[in-house]
């Protein structure tokens, strides 16, 4: 009984939050599309590519704000990373802002 309770609580939040964040932010569902490519390198805990020299940083659970921050500094060239750049450079603000928003909820073990 407790747990169905618990169930009705998570499932009475998720209704109430929902409307509140996909407005305030980008869409979680079109981010999931265009998030697809990056998943490639940002999906997998503890990555290391092919030049183990370098760690994928973490982006499940980040704040959109700050994901979107970092990709306008790649995009502007403040922040250097080759690939990054020159992935950033090819989203729009809404990009950023969608890709952002479905990050942050796949932390939230929405994914
Ligand atoms: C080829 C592998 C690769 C792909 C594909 C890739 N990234 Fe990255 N990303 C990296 C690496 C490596 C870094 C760390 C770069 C650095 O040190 O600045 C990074 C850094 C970032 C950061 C900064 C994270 C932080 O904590 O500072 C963000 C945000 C980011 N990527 C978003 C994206 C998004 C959005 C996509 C898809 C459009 C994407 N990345 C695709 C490899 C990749």
């Amino acid at each position: 009984m407790k747990a169905l309770r618990l169930f009705a609580l998570a499932a009475g939040l998720t209704l109430f939050l929902t409307p509140a964040l996909s407005m305030a932010q980008g869409d979680i569902e079109a981010g999931r599309a265009k998030a697809y490519t990056c998943l490639g390198c940002h999906g997998v805990d503890g990555y290391r590519n092919a030049y183990p020299s370098f760690r994928v940083p973490k982006l499940g659970g980040q704040h959109a704000a700050y994901i979107v921050s970092a990709l306008k500094a790649y995009k502007a060239g403040d922040r250097e990373h080759t690939t990054m750049q020159a992935l950033a450079g090819t989203l729009s603000e809404q990009d950023m802002q969608d890709i952002a928003a479905y990050f942050e909820a796949a932390g939230r073990g929405n994914q």
